[in-house]
C-alpha cells in the first residue's frame, strides 16, 4: 500500500540547503521508506490511486529528532532543585528506582514514547535507569513503534542511593546483554551510558571504554562541564586529570560515536581535544536556564580553527518542555545572551538532520529524502490564536518557522508518522 502525503513540504540539508515545496507532496512506499518527494500537481502515476492525507497549508517536516533525554525522569519535570546535585539527590535518584520493576517500567515507556510523538519527535537519544529490565521495556516499546530509538541501561556504582546503583562488572555484563538483544533489532540501537563521572568508578569507565570499543555501532553518552559543584567534584574525585574532559579522555570515551550533554563551561584546552576527537556536545538549554546550570555558547564551542559538532535535546527531566520547537527557542535565547544570533531554519536543521547525523543514523531519516524512512512532523504555524495571529504577519518561510520556536509546542503537531504510519494525530478542537 501507498501513501500520499501533502501539504507544504520543507525539509533541510547538512550542507545548508533548505528544500520547500508550498504544496507538496511525500509519496511513502509499502515499507515506509519515501519513493518520492516534489510538487503535488506532479505526483507519479502510479500513486495516483493511493491513499491520500491532506494537510493543505500545514508543514510537511522531518520528524523532530532529541539527541539528549531521559526516559524515567518522563514525569518530573518542574522539580525545583537548587542545583544540578541537589536536584538529582532529592528528586531524580528516587524517581528512577522506581524502575526497577519491569511491569512498572513497560507502562510507562507506552506513555513515554507516545508523549514524544504527540510532540513530533520520531526519534530520541535517551538514557535510562541503572535497571536493565528499564531498558528491556523501552527497547520493546520502540520496536512496536518500528522507531529509531536508541538507548542503554545506565552505569552508576557510586555517588547515589543503592536502589540506582550497580557495580563495574554486572554494569558492563547488562550493558552487553542488551545490545546483544536489541542492537540492530528493527531501527533500535545500543548506547553504553555510563551517566557522568560523578556517579561512575575509574573501574566502570574503563569498562565503559572497552564496551565502545567492542560494541560495533554502539554509541556512547553521558553528561559533562554543567555545573559548577559537579566540576568541583569531578575535581576531587579525579585528582590527576588535566579537567573534566580528561577524565573521558583517559578512558577512551572521546570519538565521533560520544554524545556528551551540557558542556557548558569548557575551557579552551578542552575544546581542542573534544574537536580532535570528533565527540559531540549536546545543548540542552531549557535544563541549563531552569537548573541554573549555565548559558553555553555555541560561537565559543563551534570557532573555526577548533569547532566541536553540537547536538540539540531537550533533557526532560531536568528540561522543562518534551517539544523540540520550545526547546530551539530556548536555544534561540541562550544564544542571544551569549551574542549569537541563530536563524530558525539553522536550528531546525540542527534538530533533523543535524542530530540525525550526530547519532550516526542519517542514512535513514532526518530528512525527507527518497530512500530514508518516513519520519515526519506535520506542523500547524496557526495551531494557537496567538500563533494564528502572529501568521498573519509572516511573510517568509523563515517567518513561519521563527514563530513556531518561539510559540509553538505539542499543540502545533498536527500529526507524527514513524516510517509511515501515523502514529499519532491530533484531535479537532
Ligand atoms: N548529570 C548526571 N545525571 C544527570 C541528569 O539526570 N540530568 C542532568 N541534567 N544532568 C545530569
Ligand atoms: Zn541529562
Amino acid at each position: 500500500m501507498t501513501l500520499v502525503i501533502r501539504g507544504q513540504v520543507i525539509s533541510f540539508a547538512s550542507d545548508g540547503a533548505v528544500l520547500h515545496e508550498p504544496k507538496g507532496a511525500v509519496l511513502v512506499g509499502g515499507n515506509g521508506h519515501i519513493e518520492w518527494v516534489g510538487p503535488a500537481n506532479a505526483i507519479p502515476a502510479h500513486a495516483m490511486s493511493a491513499t491520500m492525507h491532506d494537510y493543505g497549508d500545514k508543514l510537511v517536516m522531518p520528524g523532530l529528532i532529541d539527541a539528549h533525554i531521559h526516559f524515567p525522569q518522563y514525569r518530573m519535570l518542574a522539580a525545583p532543585g537548587r542545583d544540578l546535585l541537589d536536584w538529582l539527590s532529592r528528586f531524580t535518584f528516587p524517581e528512577e528506582a522506581r524502575y526497577s520493576d519491569h511491569a512498572y517500567a513497560a507502562v510507562k515507556a507506552e506513555i513515554f514514547l507516545d508523549r514524544l510523538l504527540a510532540h513530533g519527535t520520531t526519534t530520541a537519544l535517551t538514557f535510562c535507569s541503572v535497571h536493565k529490565a528499564c531498558a528491556d521495556a523501552l527497547f520493546a516499546a520502540a520496536e512496536r513503534r518500528n522507531m529509531a530509538l536508541i538507548t542503554g541501561k545506565t552505569m552508576m556504582d557510586r555517588n547515589a542511593i543503592p536502589a540506582v546503583q550497580d557495580d563495574p562488572e554486572t554494569g558492563a555484563r547488562e550493558s552487553e546483554e542488551l545490545y546483544k538483544s536489541w542492537h540492530s533489532k528493527g531501527r533500535l540501537r545500543y548506547a553504553v551510558t555510563p551517566r557522568f563521572a560523578v556517579t561512575s568508578s575509574e573501574e566502570q569507565l574503563r569498562l565503559s571504554g572497552e564496551l565502545l570499543k567492542s560494541l560495533d555501532g554502539a554509541l556512547i553518552q553521558t553528561h559533562i562541564s554543567e555545573s559548577a559543584r559537579e566540576i568541583a567534584m569531578v575535581k576531587t574525585l579525579f585528582p590527576n586529570a588535566k579537567d573534566y574532559t580528561d577524565v573521558y579522555d583517559q578512558f577512551g570515551l572521546l570519538s565521533e560515536r560520544s554524545l556528551l550533554a551540557h558542556g557548558i563551561h569548557l575551557s579552551e584546552r578542552e575544546c581542542q581535544r573534544l574537536s580532535e576527537t570528533g565527540s559531540t556536545v549536546v545543548h540542552c538549554a531549557t535544563s541549563n536556564t531552569f537548573l541554573g546550570s549555565g548559558l553555553m555558547s555555541m560561537t565559543h564551542l563551534q570557532k573555526a580553527e577548533r569547532p566541536i559538532h553540537i547536538g540539540v535535546g531537550t533533557d526532560v527531566g531536568g528540561g522543562t518542555s518534551y517539544s523540540m520547537l520550545a526547546t530551539l527557542g530556548e536555544t534561540y535565547k541562550v544564544q542571544m545572551l551569549g551574542g549569537y544570533k541563530p536563524t530558525a531554519a539553522e536550528l531546525f536543521r540542527m534538530a533533523t538532520i543535524g542530530n540525525a547525523q550526530r547519532l550516526h543514523i542519517e542514512d535513514e531519516t532526518g530528512s525527507l529524502s527518497v530512500g530514508k524512512f518516513a519520519d515526519i512532523a506535520v506542523i500547524d504555524p496557526e495551531a494557537t490564536p496567538v500563533l494564528k495571529s502572529r501568521h498573519e504577519l509572516s511573510q517568509s518561510l523563515e517567518d513561519i518557522l521563527f514563530s513556531l520556536i518561539i510559540l509553538g509546542d505539542d499543540r502545533a503537531i498536527a500529526a507524527t508518522y514513524v516510517a509511515g504510519n501515523r502514529l499519532h494525530q491530533k484531535e479537532a478542537a
